[in-house]
């Protein structure tokens, strides 16, 4: 069986998997060499935030979710991805991850299903109903996280209230930061780019407590509307917090939204305590277990529409 990067759709199908992945602000600050034996990633330093990620960690959770998506593409093909994290090469500085391609075998069952979720998944800002989610789909959710590394802990009752006391906290501090909300206008479009976030996938603002979505400014002229009384949160976590353990983090994080995806699961994120360095330490529900990456809201939304992505031929060229 031919490697997918013998075909030119073979390469446009790994390039449209891992450019469905979900980013920062929808930056897609990635890119990929496919050669007939092994898959390169790359990140994409002009599409790091600098004000909002300065060390690059968001950077590298969103691209770690991207080679999830290609390691389950290549599964799919029908050969093996043999992931080498963060290589080290003085002469490629950007590069991530190099994935190597023996022949394997055909998928299993949970390996289509994923795959089939990567177009359909989505980040939804909408109100959730209040049904909780089933003790075993949370389980399962927790067990994909584990494979890949991370830990995915569910938050009850006063320590979901504190954490959420501290996004609204975090969403004041950052709404007086010039740098954190001018770099919120350049990633925030009227929807004629194919990157970004347009006001179609905003969400609409929350009346009341808790906020439970992240504030965008000013692009979306809905009304404000209820979202659910007890938000079901968890955070995802890793053991380091280097580099490797943020691309670890991207891959469970993708797991996870996969799963939660064919598992009818909607999920956004409230990550504002981690874009300030101080308060993310105190966000970290296992301070001795773990570092915090995502903060997650998990439950039961409305469809929501796409937001936008570039061309898969636009992802494997350029400069590395
Ligand atoms: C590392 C990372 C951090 C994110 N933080 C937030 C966040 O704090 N608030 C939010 O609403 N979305 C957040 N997102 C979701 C992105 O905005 C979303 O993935 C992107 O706009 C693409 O949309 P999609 O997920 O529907 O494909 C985050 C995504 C990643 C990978």
């Amino acid at each position: 069986m031919p490697f997918p990067a013998d075909s030119g759709p073979g390469v446009r199908r790994l390039l449209a998997a891992a450019g469905q992945a979900p980013s920062i602000h929808n930056t897609q600050p990635w890119r990929l060499q496919i050669t007939a034996r092994s898959v390169e990633l790359f990140a994409d330093p002009d599409r790091r935030l600098r004000t909002g990620d300065p060390r690059g960690r968001s950077l590298h959770v969103s691209c770690g979710a991207a080679l999830f998506n290609l390691r389950l593409a290549i599964r799919v093909a029908g050969f093996q991805p043999l992931t080498w994290l963060m290589p080290g090469s003085e002469a490629k500085p950007h590069l991530l991850a190099i994935v190597h391609t023996p022949e394997f075998g055909p998928p299993s069952p949970t390996e289509l299903e994923l795959y089939a979720n990567i177009a359909t998944r989505r980040t939804n800002r909408e109100p959730y109903s209040e049904r909780r989610l089933p003790p075993w789909v949370l389980a399962d959710l927790r067990i994909a996280a584990s494979r890949e590394g991370a830990n995915l802990v569910p938050l009850e009752g006063q320590a979901s209230a504190d954490l959420l006391d501290y996004v609204a906290m975090a969403g004041d501090e950052l709404a007086g930061d010039p740098g954190y909300l001018a770099e919120l206008r350049a990633w925030t479009t009227r929807g004629t780019r194919a990157d970004g976030l347009p006001s179609g996938v905003l969400g609409p603002p929350p009346a009341g407590d808790p906020a439970v979505i992240r504030d965008f400014g000013t692009h979306t002229a809905r009304p404000a509307e209820r979202f659910e009384r007890h938000p079901q949160i968890a955070v995802l976590t890793t053991g380091g917090d280097r580099p490797a353990d943020w691309l670890r983090a991207g891959q469970a994080l993708q797991r996870v939204l996969l799963l939660a995806s064919a598992h009818g699961v909607s999920a956004s994120f409230l990550n504002q305590p981690l874009d300030l360095r101080d308060m993310r330490h105190r966000t970290d529900p296992h301070h001795r277990l773990g570092h915090a990456q995502m903060i997650i809201r998990l439950g039961y939304g409305p469809p929501v529409p796409r937001a936008p992505r570039r061309p898969p031929a636009e992802l494997g060229t350029g400069r590395v």
